[in-house]
């Protein structure tokens, strides 16, 4: 990323006494404001309303929220004994997974440190207690999705097409799929980086991404303190935009896909899908093997976060909508696999037939939390 840019790090973890510290991208692009939570209820909120957000992203703050709990002061600390640990621990993890539906990362994370506590339980060990073996893994969770990052980027050279003129090749993404949405570079936004950093003259657009303009107010942020030439439009905008000749190839993210390759990602992705089909135009998804659910079969099992009405209604002072309307706010679609042209994965570039591949990926992923075990 950017030469002498500080990197981003929306999520990490702060010892003594423990915190989680995010930046808090409700106040992006007008302010650079980080937020250091000593509660569970903070960090539950900070993932709630998306202070922290996209999905790598809330798995990782999850598990640091969860290792948080059971590295409080003592006397606030959660109990460190055999059942009662395991006990509070699903006290801790259902604050955490109710707080947003459609990310599978998430609960990837949680189940992953249950795991390990299980694990713990059944043979503590070297004698570390269950506060120090939680934060470790939460660590390892941040770490290797920062590693995944850097392989999905590594995916740059076999998608971005030499531009037959002299002009940038144009990439259109969609809502926010980088640094701030990850432990590392991003998803999405990955090859965008490393095409850069070899001197790839590309161009990336990205529409507002409404209700919460993660494009327009994330995307652009992220690119422009590096750099890297943004242009953000109007949702509605992407098709005369494909329409014009100006995309060369759509990149998205992700927040889960199913065994057969459905993909759930922010709202507006599947209508970009189906412009890039009717344009002739690569459709990416880029995600680590953690958004990858071979428990979910089809997209139509996604839950589908629906978030509050008064994203859309506005202000008293400065409504959107007419009072006496109904509204409708889903906070992603699901775009079917057939549209899409391959997946980014750190395992490298995937073409359909989607099923068998993977498959092999969710067999092969190192986290403990991978396969049918997942939705127990
Ligand atoms: O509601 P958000 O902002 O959390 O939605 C984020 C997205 O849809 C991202 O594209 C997805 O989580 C992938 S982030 C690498």
């Amino acid at each position: 990323m950017g030469g002498d840019v500080d990197p981003i790090s929306a999520v990490e973890f702060l010892p003594d006494p423990p915190r989680v510290r995010i930046l808090d991208q409700t106040a992006l692009p007008g302010e650079e404001r980080y937020l250091e939570l000593d509660s569970l209820d903070g960090v539950a909120e900070a993932i709630r309303t998306l202070r922290v957000r996209g999905a790598p992203a809330i798995g990782i703050a999850a598990a640091y929220g969860l290792a948080m709990q059971f590295n409080a002061p003592p006397g606030t600390k959660e109990p460190s004994q055999g059942p009662e640990v395991l006990a509070a621990f699903e006290v801790v993890a259902g604050v955490l997974a109710a707080t947003r539906p459609t990310a599978v990362n998430l609960p990837w994370a949680l189940d992953r440190l249950r795991r390990r506590l299980e694990r713990w339980v059944e043979d503590p060990g070297d004698g570390r207690d269950p506060g120090t073996v939680l934060l470790d893994e939460a660590r390892a969770i941040h770490h290797e999705d920062r590693e995944a990052c850097g392989a999905i980027g590594r995916c740059w050279d076999q998608i971005f097409p030499v531009p037959a003129g002299s002009g940038p090749v144009g990439v259109l993404t969609h809502c926010n799929a980088g640094a701030l949405a990850t432990g590392g570079m991003g998803t999405a936004l990955a090859p965008v980086y490393a095409a850069h950093a070899q001197g790839v003259n590309l161009r990336v657009h990205v529409g507002e991404t409404r209700p919460l303009q993660q494009g327009g107010r994330l995307t652009a942020w992220e690119l422009t303190r590096v750099g890297i030439p943004v242009a953000v439009t109007v949702d509605s905008a992407v098709g005369a935009l494909m329409a014009r000749g100006r995309v060369n190839l759509v990149i998205v993210g992700a927040d889960r896909v199913a065994a057969n390759g459905d993909v759930a990602n922010k709202i507006g992705t599947y209508s970009l899908a189906v412009l890039a089909r009717e344009h002739g135009l690569p459709f990416y998804v880029a995600l680590p093997s953690s958004t990858f659910d071979p428990a979910t079969r089809t997209g139509l099992e996604i839950p589908v976060e629906e978030r509050s009405e008064t994203e859309l209604r506005g202000t008293p002072g400065q409504r959107a909508v007419p009072e006496s309307a109904g509204v409708w706010n889903p906070a992603f679609d699901i775009t079917p696999a057939h549209l899409v042209t391959a997946f980014l994965t750190p395992s490298g570039v995937v073409r359909p037939p989607f099923g068998p591949s993977i498959q092999a990926i969710t067999r092969s992923f190192a986290g403990p939390a991978s396969g049918s075990e997942r939705h127990e």
